[in-house]
């Protein structure tokens, strides 16, 4: 089926980043949150985004003002009524997103696509919150949304063929690589990087090692671009917490119980990078 037009929910670091990608797609975004505030900071994020792409060549002033004018902002869900696909990036929390989802399903035109950004959240009960779950799909974009190519899309229970093929077909136009997995507890990127991190947070909370010579070993022995404590501080604790939490409760497994300084640090409002603090002081 043809898309047009997208409605992204939430203007995070997420929502912003998918909201950006969209548009500079060619595709007409509204990008709506709580509120107007918070969406004003995410079209602030992309301005800057652009802006750097202008300085760097690689786009002139009237392709980020053209790019710029395919944005909306949207602090009533109403909208979606105008939408051919809805991508939820919104907090990684069960109740928050079936009770949008169920929302969405009343506002959205019957052909809408409803899909999640969600890292981990089973999407079978997410599209069980609606009375299309067939229309519901993972549709899941790596942080930082602009640069990374993969988008994980995950087929939920009943999930039509069709919605599928639709979705792929969107991610390429987004110049990202779709990789289809099925509806599992963290789906496979976060089954396999979080308890990575996880056992990174372990490693300090036991005093085997500082946060940076933990990240050091693994940028200069791995090879991985960020060390698992810098990258946790990016992504966000409180969505690393919420991951291992689905982990846990979804697998009934305790390899995957949170480390207690990861809940403490959340408990304190160390969020990482987004809120100042984490493993890390970003000085705001
Ligand atoms: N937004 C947009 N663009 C950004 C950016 C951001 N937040 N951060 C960096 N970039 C761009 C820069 O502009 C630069 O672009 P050009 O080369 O085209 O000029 C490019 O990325 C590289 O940036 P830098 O040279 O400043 O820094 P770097 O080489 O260290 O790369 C990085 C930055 C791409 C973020 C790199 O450190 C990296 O790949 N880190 C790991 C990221 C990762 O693992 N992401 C997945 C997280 S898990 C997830 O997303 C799933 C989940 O559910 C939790
Ligand atoms: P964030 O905290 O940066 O942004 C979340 C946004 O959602 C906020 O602006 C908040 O105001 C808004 N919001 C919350 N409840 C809302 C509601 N009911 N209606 C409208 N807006 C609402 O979080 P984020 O890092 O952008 O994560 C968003 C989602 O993307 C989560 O499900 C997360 O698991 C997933 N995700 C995160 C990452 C990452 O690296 N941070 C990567 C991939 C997927």
């Amino acid at each position: 089926m043809s898309i047009q037009n997208i409605m992204v929910i939430g203007a995070g670091q997420m929502g912003s980043g998918i909201a950006q990608v969209c548009a500079q797609a060619g595709y007409s975004v509204v990008l709506h949150d709580m509120q107007e505030e918070f969406v004003q900071k995410g079209i602030g994020i992309i301005q800057k985004n652009l802006n750097r792409s202008v300085e760097k060549g690689r786009l002139d002033e009237s392709e980020k003002e053209s790019i710029l004018s395919r944005i909306t902002a949207s602090v009533s869900l109403e909208n979606a009524s105008n939408a051919d696909l809805v991508i939820e990036a919104v907090v990684e929390n069960m109740d928050v997103k079936t009770q949008l989802f169920k929302m969405l399903d009343q506002y959205a035109p019957a052909h809408t696509i409803l899909a999640s950004n969600t890292s981990s959240l089973p999407i079978t009960e997410i599209a069980a919150a609606t009375n299309r779950p067939e229309k519901v799909i993972g549709m899941h974009f790596m942080n930082p949304v602009p640069v990374m190519k993969l988008v994980e899309i995950i087929r939920g229970l009943q999930t039509a063929d069709d919605v599928y093929e639709t979705i792929e077909s969107v991610s390429k136009k987004l110049q990202k690589v779709p990789v289809e997995v099925n509806d599992f507890p963290g789906f496979i990127s976060n089954r396999i990087l979080m308890p990575m991190i996880n056992e990174a947070i372990f490693a300090v909370y036991e005093g085997v090692a500082t946060p940076e010579a933990v990240d050091e070993i693994m940028k200069l022995g791995m090879n991985h671009p960020m060390g698992p404590l810098t990258l946790a501080d990016f992504i966000g604790l409180d969505t690393c917490l919420y991951i291992m939490e689905t982990l846990h409760e979804g697998f009934g497994d305790d390899k995957y119980r949170p480390c207690p300084l990861l809940r403490k640090y959340v408990k304190a409002g160390w969020l990482g990078k987004k809120s100042g603090r984490g493993f890390y002081n970003y000085g705001v």
